[in-house]
């Protein structure tokens, strides 16, 4: 089978079900749901979908806990329901990449049901199963933290002894150390590309090989145990056993999820040669207004530069994927500007980030530049971290509680969950019951249909932006070089393929900010191509551009 390489031309939006549409009333978003709105997806160019987990699922995390591979989640629809939005994709020109989660099951999938049982179950050993230590055998048996907080163990009375779990304590974390449970893994990919999967987006890969002796990990008060999981000593050699088992006789694409990976593990994780994984994702940037992903300090944009720049220069064999928004961040309009000018900073951050090199990702309601909920609260959030995190400051430690609720404000996965916006009706149109997450108040006036007639909306600036980019070597191929990086308040690069280049800048300031070309830039023609204002020079030489105006020129 040719591999083509599809992604690397492939605009991707990612689809969280449960917020997305609801088809029947039942205040959740469904597969019908989803398959109302191809069309939408159509007009708005992208190429490929990611779907977020539709497997069954007992819901602990969303979905991101499965209890069957093989089927899809009750209030999500049926098999045939999937087939019938695949097809309805395939029909478009839109392709399928689903969420791969593989580091863990739920404790309700079968084989940990069985694992559970007995020491000498057939199970047993597709999980990971340990006496406790202490002189009662009930302290965890080493200091591995969950990233959901507390200890990475749970002891079970049945057996008495403790499973792993780096997630919740309904995220069991499968032995792939067994090689059944390889073969289990290869077994569901295949099951699914078969059935016309085009990839998978490969859910905390860089967590599934543990050192042996699950040893003690060094003293961390946040995340204990890392550097005995992350990229594990077997971990190149069971991905590349499943490509070789599956992904390689396809056409298929995969990207991992890196969190927390520098640029050296990120080369070897994805390098052609070694026929692994096809592309990345980093979250270095998702850092340049946080420390540890959750605590909260003010953005900076040199920061952001530095980070992103050094991903641009990846070695051409590696692919790189580009994203501010998924199902985990809060919204990037609120982190990275005023909200007062949603339309100016979406349509900025739009064109920043997709006129780099790699694959660019769209989050629903991005596009309709959705943001945070104001002052949400214990009882509104529906996230188990955010719930966690709430209710362990209010039991330790109380006088924390106010700057956690500040935290969250900020940070919270439940921003990004919140029900897309598709009409002023009620609900934003998202269902005609009660939503199961609280819908923003703002949908009156962001949401899709508005943008949908208005030709100046950040939907159609999408729409532009995204059949900009379609075919265009420059962004496909061209290098990246920066310009200004120790400036605050302008993002300025310029991309170059064969001498034809491609100069873009954009202002990440409320203010008016002068600029000038780079010193000794020169240019014959210039023509401009993307802007955010209605109107902006032909050409650049000096210019002031007002608050989160963007332009981008083709230089010759
Ligand atoms: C990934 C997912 C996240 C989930 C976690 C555990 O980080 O993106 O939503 O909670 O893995 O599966
Ligand atoms: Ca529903």
């Amino acid at each position: 089978m040719e591999r083509t390489r599809w992604y690397k031309d492939a605009v991707i939006y990612q689809i969280y079900p449960r917020s997305f549409c609801d088809s029947n009333g039942d205040g959740i978003g469904d597969i019908r749901g989803i398959i109302s709105k191809l069309d939408y997806l159509k007009e708005l160019g992208v190429t490929c979908v990611w779907l977020s987990p539709c497997y069954k699922s007992p819901n602990d995390d969303n979905g991101y806990d499965i209890s069957n591979y093989r089927d899809i989640m009750d209030e999500f629809g049926t098999l045939e329901d999937w087939q019938e939005m695949v097809d309805g994709m395939h029909e478009r020109g839109i392709k399928l990449v689903m969420d791969l989660v593989v580091n863990h099951t739920s404790d309700e999938h079968e084989w940990f049901k069985q694992s559970r049982l007995s020491k000498d179950n057939p199970y047993r050993d597709y999980y990971f199963w340990r006496k406790g230590r202490g002189k009662d055998g009930k302290k965890p048996p080493n200091n591995w933290s969950s990233r959901f907080s507390g200890s990475a163990w749970e002891y079970d009375e049945t057996t008495g002894e403790f499973y792993l779990h780096l997630f919740s304590k309904k995220q069991p974390d499968l032995n792939w150390d067994n090689p059944k449970v390889r073969k289990e893994v290869a077994d569901i990919c295949n099951y699914w590309l078969e059935k016309g999967v085009d990839g998978f987006r490969c859910d905390v890969i860089i967590y599934i090989s543990k050192e042996e002796g699950l040893p003690d990990g060094k003293f961390n008060p946040m995340l204990c145990g890392d550097e005995h999981f992350v990229i594990g000593p077997h971990y190149h050699e069971y991905i590349h056993e499943l490509y070789e088992n599956s992904w390689s006789k396809y056409d298929c694409m995969t990207v991992g999820e890196g969190q927390g990976i520098k640029r050296k593990d990120a080369e070897a994780m994805v390098a052609e040669d070694r026929e692994e994984l096809d592309c990345i994702f980093t979250f270095e940037h998702q850092e340049c207004d946080a420390v540890l992903t959750a605590v909260p300090r003010p953005f900076k944009l040199t920061r952001l530069k530095k980070i992103l720049n050094n991903w641009q220069h990846l070695p051409d064999n590696c692919w790189n994927s580009l994203f501010l928004e998924n199902h985990d961040y809060s919204r990037s309009i609120p982190r990275f500007g005023k909200v007062e000018y949603r339309k100016q900073v979406a349509k900025m951050l739009a064109v920043i980030m997709q006129c780099q090199k790699g694959t660019p990702y769209v989050y629903q309601g991005e596009e309709i530049g959705m943001s945070n909920i104001e002052g949400l609260d214990r009882e509104d959030y529906k996230d188990i971290i955010s719930i966690n995190i709430y209710d362990l400051a209010k039991k330790m430690f109380p006088p924390l509680v106010p700057i956690v609720r500040w935290a969250l404000r900020k940070r919270a996965r439940d921003n990004a969950r919140t029900p897309m916006q598709w009409s002023a009706a009620e609900n934003a149109g998202f269902t005609t019951g009660k939503p199961w997450m609280m819908v923003n108040p703002n949908y009156t006036e962001v949401n899709v249909e508005q943008q949908q007639n208005d030709p100046d909306s950040i939907l159609n600036f999408y729409k532009k932006l995204i059949a900009y980019r379609k075919g265009n070597e420059v962004i496909r191929y061209g290098t990246f070089e920066e310009y200004f990086p120790k400036s605050n308040k302008i993002f300025c690069y310029e991309r170059n393929y064969n001498g034809k280049r491609l100069f873009v800048v954009g202002s990440f300031s409320d203010k008016n900010v002068v600029f000038k070309l780079p010193a000794g830039y020169s240019f014959k023609t210039s023509k401009l191509v993307l802007n955010n204002y209605d109107d902006a020079p032909e050409e650049l030489s000096a210019y002031t551009l007002r608050p989160y105006e963007t332009v981008v020129y083709e230089v010759e």
